[in-house]
């Protein structure tokens, strides 16, 4: 299908610099909300901005788009400083779903209505054209007031697509879809903003989501973004234990060991005599204690040879594409789930060998989280 306008001639960069919110609450203490986020989105890119609740994503797409104040630090568009001129002013299309619509106007005149009013040409087209991608006909004469939570979240979508803006920021837009058109809407939201070349920030809670739709990703947690690269780069390159926990599923497993020299890089044992893991690790002391990251995909059971670890296997559970063993190791706590091919299978009880490539196993300092290398 293809559509009648042409996309922005020049997308534009979107440059964060030192962004800060503190919000001042009358009789309460203030609080640092985002904490000096640095972040150079480049023209037309995806930017998946992911993390857990309460991390400070909305605060930071409001002062983007300019409905709530910034603290200190910069915006820019292109080379343009935007952070003191109001929302109207900065050329940014948004999708939050506490958008008014007009109630007496139908979801299509309401869409119209911005264009119209801007006099823009192939409103029309346009309008019904996103409409149509976003699987809306059905609503396209209803009142706002007799739409579900699901299609009021599509018509906000709709609606800033249709301006198509520079800059587009999106504050969870598919949450209230079911399983199956948020993956179809999801997908049409990715092939539309290749199109019109919009430089895109969406918000996210789910980790599919950032990873299917964004260029890089940017996970954040408590104020700060933590690592922002590609979904390739987050997950087989975390930056701290933070990320490495926070995206993956099954999720990574975490254990306790301590770090031997084996000439250049380390070992590390994990358990009583368990057993130890090679790692690529070079900058950690001989008997330092370390918290070792290694992803359920990533370990191997089998005959290891030296390298590995003796874990014994607690339950097994058959999934349709994969199985996953989860373990236990004498003389610690915390259990291992490794994800198995398809054809194999286990039995509780049973003593296997576990190791995982040397570059895959991975060590955080214990106090701070962050990744030793
Ligand atoms: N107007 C406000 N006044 C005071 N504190 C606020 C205000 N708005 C947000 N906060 C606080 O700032 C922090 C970040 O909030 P924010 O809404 O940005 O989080 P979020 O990452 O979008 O979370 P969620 O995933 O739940 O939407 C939270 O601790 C929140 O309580
Ligand atoms: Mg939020």
């Amino acid at each position: 299908m293809t559509t009648t306008v042409t996309p922005p001639d020049t997308a534009q960069s979107l440059t964060l610099d030192k962004l800060v919110k503190t919000y001042s609450s009358r009789g309460r203490e203030s609080f640092q909300a985002v904490k000096g986020i640095d972040m150079a989105i480049r023209p037309g890119e995806l930017v998946a901005l992911l993390g857990p609740s309460g991390c400070g994503k909305t605060t930071t797409l409001r002062m983007i788009a300019g409905l709530e104040t910034v603290t200190s630090g910069s915006i820019r568009i292109g080379d343009r400083e935007v952070s003191q001129l109001p929302a109207a002013k900065r050329g940014i299309g948004v999708g939050f779903e506490s958008y008014a619509l007009y109630p007496p106007m139908s979801v299509r005149e309401n869409l119209l209505y911005g264009l119209k009013a801007r006099k823009v040409k192939g409103a029309e087209q346009m309008v019904d054209s996103i409409s149509r991608r976003l699987e809306m006909d059905d609503m396209m004469g209803l009142r706002p007031a007799g739409l579900s939570s699901g299609q009021k979240q599509r018509v906000a979508l709709a609606r800033a697509l249709v301006r198509n803006p520079p800059v587009l920021l999106l504050d969870e837009p598919l949450s209230h879809l079911d399983a199956s058109a948020r993956q179809r809407v999801r997908r049409e939201l990715k092939v539309l903003q290749r199109e019109f070349g919009y430089t895109t920030i969406v918000v996210t809670h789910d980790q599919v989501e950032a990873l299917s739709l964004a260029d890089r990703l940017a996970v954040m947690d408590a104020g700060v973004v933590q690592q922002f690269g590609t979904p390739d780069e987050v997950f087989d390159d975390p930056a701290n234990l933070f990320v490495a926990q926070f995206v993956g599923e099954p999720q990574i497993n975490v254990l306790h060991g301590v770090a031997r020299a084996a000439g250049g890089a380390v070992r590390v044992e994990i358990g009583s005599g368990a057993g130890a893991l090679d790692t690529t690790v070079t900058g950690v002391a001989d008997g330092t204690k370390v918290t070792v990251g290694i992803r359920p995909q990533d370990c191997v059971i089998g005959s290891a040879t030296g390298n590995g670890i003796r874990v014994t296997v607690a339950y097994f559970e058959h999934l349709l594409e994969f199985g996953l063993a989860t373990s236990t190791v004498a003389g610690i706590e915390e259990g291992i789930v490794v994800q198995t091919p398809a054809a194999e299978s286990y039995e509780p009880e049973q003593q296997v060998t576990l190791s995982a490539p040397a570059e895959r196993v991975y060590l955080f300092d214990s106090d701070s989280g962050e990744r030793l290398r």
